[in-house]
């Protein structure tokens, strides 16, 4: 099909299973996962959008985040997907599983990349406290990268009551502006630089349609409000912020 000899194919095949990016098969070859972000990377750098990797910034549960740079030297965070990580000896025993295991791993972090991006697209502009979506592809999305530390290493911060009325003001433009629940929000998902403060990791976001946006918001109200009571000592009420967040009352408490 590629119209190149059979040993050219030959060579070029052997030399992407020795890099792991694709591996034997019966008669032929599979992508590997890392081969996917191989081509993933390879989309950012023909659409001009990055041109080297850095180092990386976070492993998280669900994806590991590395610094990837522009030519001009604007650095950004490009985050791989990572749903249904498996160690190597699982891999091995799974062997048969393999085809069904690798579509599923597709179809779940292509579209948590793409629904992350989607959503950070609504919020753009919004406030720049949401990280600016540049672009995704495959498994990964490409993101403005933020400062920060997350704040469940609890950072000393300026004005802790202050913080948590910006973080509900948030989620207030969020629901109002861009018609978005994150629905996983909670200190690991909040970074600060002890004044600012960014809210991230949005592929799970749903709709303000969505049968459960209400339950997920006062879910998410919950759990940064309980957080900020627990690690900062700031006294609040999850109802009144609620009501703050849907647009019922004009300040939280
Ligand atoms: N835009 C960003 N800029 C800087 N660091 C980021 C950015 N997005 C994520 N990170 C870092 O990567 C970690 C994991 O990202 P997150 O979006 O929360 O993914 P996960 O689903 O793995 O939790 C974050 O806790 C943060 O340290
Ligand atoms: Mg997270």
């Amino acid at each position: 099909m590629s119209r190149l000899p059979l040993e050219r194919v030959l060579f070029a095949t052997d030399a992407l299973e020795k890099k792991g990016l694709v591996m034997r098969k019966g008669h032929g070859f599979a992508m590997t996962r890392e081969g996917v972000e191989v081509m993933a990377l390879k989309d950012y750098v023909k659409k001009d959008l990055i041109f080297a990797l850095g180092a990386v910034i976070a492993k998280g549960k669900e994806s590991d985040v590395y610094e990837a740079l522009t030519e001009e030297g604007t650095v950004y965070a490009l985050k791989l997907y990572k749903i249904g990580r498996v160690s190597f000896t699982s891999v091995r025993k799974k062997r048969v599983k393999e085809t069904a295991e690798f579509r599923s791993w597709v179809t779940a972090n292509y579209g948590a990349a793409r629904r992350e991006y989607q959503a950070l697209r609504k919020l753009d502009g919004l406030s720049p406290s949401f990280p600016r979506a540049v672009a995704y592809s495959r498994s990964t999305v490409l993101l403005e990268e933020v400062s920060g530390v997350r704040l469940s290493q609890r950072p000393y911060l300026q004005d802790p009551e202050g913080m948590l009325k910006t973080t509900l003001g948030l989620m207030r433009r969020a629901y109002l502006d861009a018609g978005l629940v994150n629905a996983d929000l909670s200190e690991y998902n909040i970074l600060t630089d002890g004044a600012a403060v960014w809210l991230i990791d949005w592929p799970q976001a749903v709709g303000t349609s969505h049968p459960n946006a209400k339950e997920l918001l006062m879910h998410d109200v919950k759990v940064v409000e309980t957080f900020f009571k627990r690690a900062y000592g700031v006294e609040s009420e999850a109802e009144k912020a609620f009501e703050y967040v849907v647009g019922n009352a004009e300040s939280p408490g």
